[in-house]
């Protein structure tokens, strides 16, 4: 698998506000994380890559330089939340814009506790991109966000590395800790309790050296794949396990999918293992609530994976999916219907039945890499071609994904 791109997302950030020179070992090779590399440089961080390994040269909390041109998040929802908290602690202004459907997107989640810190920030009509970031002197907050979501907690951490004093934030539910972890190895003392995560500014980063696990929300596609069709026995080796990521498998080994973990070991803080997957039938059933933030990213395949359930799949409270890179749960409906599947969409989720035929069809994903690569799972088992619109946007998160799917398929 591709290095995780969440967590590669991070590394190349703090790595950039660390004192000395980091090396980031399998770096995503997803346009993603592309996207925040070259914002870093375009704020002074010399960054070099060779393949997938990345030498960042921190510069410091205090050492990033203002861009002289506006910063390019592209399609990348991370780089834009992420950066803005630190760009929020910065003595200059900068202007930060995405692409179509990030331009979409909803960015006043993090413009509030950003704003109660003490930036400037404007933006477009609704709250959206581009952000005009107008940083300087923080001070700490208690944040309660109103949406459990990993990357507005770490935008408010990474603008609490700049401020003066303990910055608190709540959490309504469980998401990736992965900032939480890098920031402990690089000597930040974190504080958690419960839902409560806090850490004291101004903080140093020591620089450290990287390994970068693979990405377990891009081997969700080959597990599920490897579910589904017939007489399949796969590895996937050395994936993330983070617990706050893993949801997926939490869900799925009760419902009878046959994955085994194995090796698992730690790497700079994150487990890291294998899964070994064989063809299984799924019993199916419904989502809970509770679980939805951390399966967020996985729930298109898990969508596909419904239609060949025994009972068939549904889930709610995942509003969320309508402010991805696309309105999810309304491409996971139109593309499952046109490969003649029953679903029904709900206001924040979707009720896919069981035991289905799907046939093979045109697809739009929509310009978005995981209903792409969900559509290519469903492609395996439908009945006839499935044909991919626009199949290079697979490239956001994984780059070759359509060619290592063929090497694992017959
Ligand atoms: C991410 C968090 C999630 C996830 C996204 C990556 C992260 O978004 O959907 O793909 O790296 O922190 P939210 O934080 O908006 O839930």
């Amino acid at each position: 698998m591709p290095g995780d791109k969440s967590i590669s997302h991070r590394y190349a950030m703090l790595s950039a506000l660390a004192e000395g020179k980091s090396e980031i070992h399998f770096f995503s090779p997803s346009a993603d994380c592309a996207s925040t590399v070259a914002c870093l440089q375009s704020l002074g961080v010399r960054i070099e890559r060779k393949d997938n390994a990345l030498t960042v040269h921190g510069t410091g909390l205090r050492g990033l330089r203002p861009p002289g041109k506006t910063l390019d998040a592209g399609n990348s929802g991370s780089t834009m939340r992420m950066l803005a908290g630190i760009l929020a602690g910065q003595p200059f202004k900068s202007v930060i814009a995405g692409d179509a459907s990030l331009s979409r997107r909803p960015m006043q989640r993090i413009i509030d506790p950003l704003t109660q810190m003490g930036a400037r920030i404007r933006s477009a009509d609704g709250g959206r991109p581009p952000l005009v970031i107008e940083g300087g002197p923080l001070k700490p907050i208690r944040y309660e966000m109103p949406v459990a979501s990993a990357q507005v907690k770490s935008a408010v951490l990474l603008a609490g590395l700049f401020a003066e004093g303990e910055t608190e934030v709540v959490e309504p539910a469980v998401t990736r800790d992965h900032t939480e972890i890098a920031l402990e190895q690089m000597g930040v003392e974190i504080g958690r309790h419960r839902r409560t995560i806090s850490l004291r500014g101004p903080a140093r980063l020591q620089a450290k050296t990287w390994h970068v696990p693979g990405d377990v929300s891009s081997a969700a596609f080959f597990l599920a794949a490897a579910l589904i069709v017939p007489d399949s026995n796969l590895v996937v080796q050395n994936v993330g396990l983070n617990p706050t990521r893993t949801a997926l498998l939490d869900l799925l080994i009760p419902m009878g999918a046959r994955i085994k973990v194995l090796n698992v070991e730690m790497l700079n803080g994150e487990l890291i293992g294998d899964l070994h997957v064989e063809s299984s039938t799924l019993e199916g059933g419904e989502i809970p609530p509770e679980s939805i933030p951390a399966l967020i990213d996985e729930l298109p395949v898990l969508a596909v994976l419904g239609t060949q359930s025994k009972r068939g799949l549904t889930f709610g409270h995942a509003a969320e999916l309508r402010v991805k890179e696309s309105d999810r749960l309304a491409a996971m409906a139109e593309n499952l219907r046109r490969m003649g599947a029953e679903v029904e969409e709900l206001p924040d989720g979707l009720r896919v039945a069981g035991q289905q035929v799907l046939r093979g069809a045109e697809i739009d994903p929509h310009g978005d890499h995981r209903i792409a690569m969900a559509f290519a799972v469903a492609g395996l088992v439908a009945e006839g071609t499935t044909v991919i619109r626009d199949s290079a946007c697979a490239a956001i998160s994984f780059p070759g994904f359509f060619e290592a799917l063929n090497q694992v398929v017959d």
